[in-house]
């Protein structure tokens, strides 16, 4: 074996110039050798792009082109002139007495973590999945952490998006949150996926221009989260963000901002179908991965969206026939007295709230949850079981409907996790004016559960195997019998004592080789997240809501699958071509 410093005979010098050019074997790599202007080049002779042999393409000029998709490289650095195609990797040569060397494994200009990180940036800013694939696996295998392609990534999309956080950034921050429940290889894959979309939001964007914060310093929290819901208010985001800025630059604590951020999406209802407060959910889980201090990079980048967000009030739906969006503005001007009333009580979900909740009056659905925070319930509470509700109408969703109402129920769904998850994260009050918008939201969504497709009643003497074997079948059929069948397996599957977690890994998996939208990725993560929740909790009734979660998510995971899976495909080439494989037999 060679060394990573010494030089291997490959060829005779005359036999290149007579039969040129050449593949040659040296050290595990193809390598593909070129005389041409009177000098040996060797490169890898694997296309960087999809690995065609680059032999078969042609030397022209000092470049060497690719004759599959026209990618040209400069011959003597493999550098590429197409940075679709990435770069070509060359081996130094030298020729002695009529025979060729080449240096198999030389030393990188940078080293291997720099190197990925650099690739992982070109990848990021020239949109160019194969190239964020490489740079993935390529940091993994030098056993960097996740959280660094999740920062540089996070880094990147704030950015480089003058319209803020958007899908890419959600979609990285959701397959973070998914990768401990994920096989290891699927890890790398939910990364790619996450990144991919963060380089695709951005494509083409013009950058985020940063406000500075205001200088002035000893502003209560009080006042600065009124002058930044004034902003919002009036749509003025660069004064939103000024305001923003300085209440992070004074160190206000995570719960003084998520406040902050929280009242201003909730002074108007379900802004942009739930999306804005989910974002926000979104964006501090990021901070949880990469740290607080990077806050000032990643929560500005929540403004633009909230300053321009449709404000469900505005919608005929939420003002015929009935005006729920004056009942909710009613309920919250109720809160603070709701609130002293329901001090020190602890609250006893009553049996029939969830059919409430579920059900055709909407005062009564307001009473429900007046009643409850009366009664001393916390948002946190409350929000876990409206997110249940929302899990409900995803369970009961009849395939009958339009395609797209999928969206729909599940826009209510992430929408009340987001208050479920902001409800921990700061305890001011506006938190329940998204637990009445989200309980409202399952009230308008009831149409789409005409019939309530019902759920499954499970056979727990069923094979688990061959539940989970069923289940994954589903996601190869595109067939409304197959989403029902998900919910079925599923249910199957945990009653007969199916370990939650392989369950997990499967769909996951599932999930991960998709070309999905952003809402089936959230769909998938909130159901996890939900399913821990109540599992952990241990009651009989928990566990029977936690369940209720997976069975609605692997069925809205069979409604949307199969894809292409082109995204898969490229992942592919880009294991095979880091693992030094030949991609195509005539290499
Ligand atoms: S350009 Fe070479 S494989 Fe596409």
């Amino acid at each position: 074996m060679a060394t990573e410093q010494s030089f291997v005979r490959v060829a005779d010098a005359d036999d290149l110039r007579e039969d040129n050019p050449q593949i040659v074997q040296a050290d595990g790599h193809s390598i593909g050798l070129f005389f041409h202007e009177g000098e040996v080049h060797a490169v890898d002779n694997r296309c960087p792009h999809m690995g065609f042999p680059l032999t078969k393409g042609s030397v022209d000029d000092g470049i060497l082109t690719c004759h599959w998709h026209h990618a040209r490289f400069e011959l003597s650095c493999g550098d590429t002139f197409d940075p679709f195609a990435d770069d070509v990797r060359t081996y130094p040569v030298e020729v002695r007495d009529g025979d060729v060397y080449i240096q198999p494994n030389p030393p990188r200009d940078e080293p291997p973590e720099e190197h990925w990180r650099n690739r992982l940036e070109h990848g990021l800013r020239e949109n160019i999945s194969l190239v964020v694939a490489k740079s993935v696996i390529g940091l993994e295998s030098e056993e960097v952490p996740s959280t660094v392609p999740v920062e540089l990534g996070t880094e990147f999309g704030t950015h480089y998006r003058q319209a803020g956080w958007g899908r890419g950034l959600t979609t990285l921050g959701v397959m973070t949150n998914l990768l401990p429940a994920l096989r290891p290889e699927d890890r790398r894959r939910a990364l790619y996926v996450g990144l991919t979309e963060v380089a695709d939001n951005c494509s083409g964007e013009p950058p985020f221009f940063v406000q500075e914060a205001l200088s002035t310093d000893d502003v209560s929290a009080e006042r600065l989260t009124e002058w930044f819901r004034d902003n919002i208010e009036v749509r003025d985001s660069d004064g939103a963000e000024r305001v923003l800025r300085a209440g992070i630059t004074a160190d206000l604590d995570e719960s003084d901002i998520a406040g902050m951020l929280v009242a201003a999406a909730t002074d108007h209802l379900y802004l942009d179908t739930g999306h804005r407060l989910d974002f926000i959910n979104k964006a501090f889980e990021t901070l949880d991965h990469i740290g607080w201090e990077r806050a000032d990079d990643v929560l500005p980048s929540l403004v633009p969206g909230l300053a321009s967000a449709n404000r469900a009030e505005e919608n005929s739906s939420w003002r015929q026939p009935i005006d729920v969006a004056q009942l909710c503005f009613d309920a919250a001007e109720e809160l603070p007295d709701l609130l002293e009333a329901g001090g020190g009580k602890t609250w006893k979900e009553p049996d029939d709230f969830v059919d409430v909740l579920l059900g055709e009056d909407p005062h009564a659905i307001v009473d429900a949850v007046t009643d409850a925070i009366e009664n001393g319930a916390t948002a946190t509470e409350l929000a876990r079981v409206v997110t249940f509700a929302a899990a409900r109408r995803v369970a009961h969703f009849g395939t009958s409907n339009e395609f797209r109402d999928w969206n729909t129920v599940h826009h209510t769904y992430t929408y009340a996790n987001a208050v479920n998850g902001l409800s921990r994260r700061t305890d001011a009050p506006e938190v329940y004016r998204g637990v009445f918008d989200a309980a409202m939201n399952v009230y308008l969504d009831r149409f789409l559960n005409t019939p309530p497709t019902p759920i499954p009643d499970p056979d727990e003497d069923r094979d688990p195997d061959a539940a989970l074997d069923e289940l994954m079948e589903t996601f190869e059929v595109e067939a409304d019998e197959e989403v029902d069948l998900a919910g079925e397996s599923t249910a199957d599957y945990l009653a007969a004592g199916g370990d939650a977690d392989r369950l997990k890994r499967k769909l996951g998996e599932a999930l991960v080789r998709e070309d999905v939208g952003f809402h089936t990725r959230q769909n998938v993560e909130v159901a996890f997240g939900q399913y821990d929740a109540l599992a952990a909790e241990g009651t009989e009734e928990s566990e029977r809501r936690a369940r209720i979660h997976l069975i609605a998510t692997a069925r809205y995971l069979s409604a949307h699958t199969p894809t292409r899976r082109a995204g898969e495909q490229t992942f592919r080439i880009a294991e095979r071509l880091n693992r030094g494989e030949n991609i195509h037999e005539m290499d």
